[in-house]
């Protein structure tokens, strides 16, 4: 598994297992088996996943199974947006339903609160109060890194007019149609590393044709040509999947490299389109 140093020193692994809609039990103690028996060190959760408890009960079963100890992956949560302003307590809770001690990463979701509308003006200030309190967390040694998610190049700048502890990752939607150029220059700039989600765009983009022709063509999966394309430029993914055949297929991306002219084509595919939300209207 490869990894990535943060700008605070901190190892990240670029492949991670996303979990959002993995629920029950069952379902991801048998998704996390089949994924630490392939090699992930990295899982991806958030408050408003609704499956911290069972990640955190999942990893404590399969961790000495699999002979590892919880400094051997690499987790992360994100800050419910109904707690935004409020991340304290967020944080604890995130912690105390995962009870894995610390988070390896912990990201602000969305910039604006729940039930606020995006335009409400007192947005900034209360990210502003979720930043304070997420640094007070790390320097207490509960959070090893700190970041953000679905910011926009506006949300990030502000952030780092003020912060005292600079971001280590920066989470957003990345995909050849959704290529993020300028969000991963101003990452490159300012020293953050910018992971992907919904790498698959969710699923939609395993039809899609350049990447089905191009999969053929390399005796590889559409899912492996998408993850590559992000690797191969530096951004960490994290696929999800509940399909243990599936989890293998997504971790075995490090044994082969896209051409430039293939990586091109990819990249020609961008056409601004999102699968998730966009949080460009939020001030
Ligand atoms: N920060 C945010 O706001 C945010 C937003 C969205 C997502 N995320 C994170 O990013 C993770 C990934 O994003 P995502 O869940 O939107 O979607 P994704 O990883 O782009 O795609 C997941 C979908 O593709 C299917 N799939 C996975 N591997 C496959 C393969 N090899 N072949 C065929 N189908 C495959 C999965 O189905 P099966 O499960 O049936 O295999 C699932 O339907 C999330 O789980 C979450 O951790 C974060």
């Amino acid at each position: 598994m490869e990894s990535v140093t943060l700008n605070n020193g901190v190892e990240m692994p670029t492949l991670g297992l996303g979990t959002f809609k993995v629920k029950g039990y069952e379902v991801v103690r048998r998704a996390l088996d089949a994924a630490l028996g392939q090699g992930y060190r990295s899982f991806d959760t958030a408050a408003v996943y609704q499956n911290e408890a069972d990640i955190g009960r999942a990893l404590k079963e399969l961790l000495p199974a699999h002979g590892l100890s919880r400094g051997e992956v690499f987790i992360t949560s994100k800050l419910a947006p109904a707690d935004q302003g409020a991340a304290e307590e967020g944080c604890r809770r995130s912690l105390a339903a995962l009870d894995c001690g610390y988070l390896d990463l912990y990201l602000v979701h969305w910039p604006g609160r729940q039930g606020w509308r995006s335009e409400d003006p007192r947005n900034p200030e209360c990210r502003r109060r979720s930043w304070e309190a997420m640094e007070r967390l790390h320097r207490d040694g509960k959070l090893r890194a700190i970041g953000v998610s679905n910011y926009t190049g506006g949300h990030l700048r502000e952030l780092l007019a003020h912060c005292r502890v600079r971001p280590a990752v920066l989470q957003v939607e990345c995909h050849p149609r959704l290529a993020q150029s300028e969000l991963r220059a101003l990452c490159a700039e300012s020293g953050l590393h910018l992971q992907a989600y919904s790498s698959l765009g969710s699923g939609r983009l395993l039809e899609e044709p350049v990447v089905r022709a191009l999969a053929e063509r390399l005796g590889r999966t559409p899912a492996q040509v998408l993850l590559r394309w992000a690797l191969q430029q530096g951004v960490g993914v994290i696929p999800k999947s509940t399909d243990p055949r599936r989890i293998a297929q997504n971790a075995r991306v490090f044994d082969f490299r896209l051409a430039e002219g293939d990586m091109r084509a990819l990249s020609g595919l961008h056409s601004g389109t999102r699968y998730c939300w966009d949080p460009s209207t939020v001030v």
